[in-house]
């Protein structure tokens, strides 16, 4: 069983030359903060790499030593508690698999890093997923701990609903319903797959500026030999 085909939605980053919204980015974090991170690691994504894409060095500093990180051993042989700095990597929410899955009914959350890469159908089926729990259909038996969910493969997901018209408070004063939500966190987690999306489109628009500026001047070149030839 395949799950319901997501709808295309039209990300502002879809285009050829568009860039990431870094303001929804900002909004993405904070729900995978104070929502995902409960259950989800992001393994690949340093304190750092929030720097200039969400958020000023100040904040990224402030918020990465509000964690507690292990460190060591030290001169004496000895594990010690620090706080966070920039080039610590988020933290795990479970220590291990075990814990993890005790946690969670035997399932595993999966790491965030890459998932919108690794997940067929990508943003479009991630938004899908947060914004489609459904009652089941009639005669459909759902396990004790699983969720109906029809765009998950098999429609039986051990992940419930999580975002819920107000689980946050944006900063920015943008309403937090449950899909503004889900668009935000998945342009975060876009983001975090690939991190180098904004720098690749402009070197592209720049390539585009690039060649058809030569191809002027060449046609140019072209046209002032033709005059001369007569
Ligand atoms: C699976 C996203 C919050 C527990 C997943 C998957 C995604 C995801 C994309 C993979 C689905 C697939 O395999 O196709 C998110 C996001 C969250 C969030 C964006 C925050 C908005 C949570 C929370 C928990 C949780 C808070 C725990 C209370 C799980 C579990 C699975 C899962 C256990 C594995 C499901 C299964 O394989 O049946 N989540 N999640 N998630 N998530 Fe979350």
């Amino acid at each position: 069983d395949e799950g319901l085909h997501p709808v295309s939605y039209p990300w502002p980053h879809k285009g050829l030359l568009d860039t990431f919204d870094h303001a929804s980015i900002r909004r993405g974090y904070q729900v995978y903060r104070e929502v995902c991170a409960a259950c989800h690691s992001l393994d690949r994504i340093a304190w750092r790499n929030l720097v200039g894409v969400s958020h000023n060095v100040n904040e990224v500093k402030a918020m990465a030593e509000e964690v507690e990180y292990t460190d060591g051993p030290n001169d004496q042989g000895e594990m010690y508690q620090r706080p966070g700095k920039l080039s610590d990597y988020m933290p795990p929410p479970y220590p291990n698999e075990e814990a993890a899955r005790a946690s969670n009914g035997g399932a595993i959350p999966p790491d965030l890093s890459l998932i919108v890469k690794a997940r067929h159908g990508g943003a479009d089926y991630i938004f899908s997923l947060l914004t489609g729990y459904v009652d089941p259909p009639a005669g459909v038996e759902i396990r004790e701990g699983l969720n109906y969910n029809p765009y998950f493969p098999g429609g039986a997901i051990a992940m419930a609903r999580v975002l819920f018209d107000g689980v946050v408070e944006y900063q920015d004063g943008t309403p937090a319903t449950t899909s503004q939500m889900a668009k935000d966190v998945v342009t975060f987690l876009n983001w975090a797959a690939e991190p180098e999306h904004d720098e690749r489109k402009k070197i592209g628009l720049k390539a585009v500026i690039l060649f058809s500026s030569l191809t002027a001047i060449a046609l140019k070149w072209v046209e002032l030999q033709m005059s001369q030839m007569d």
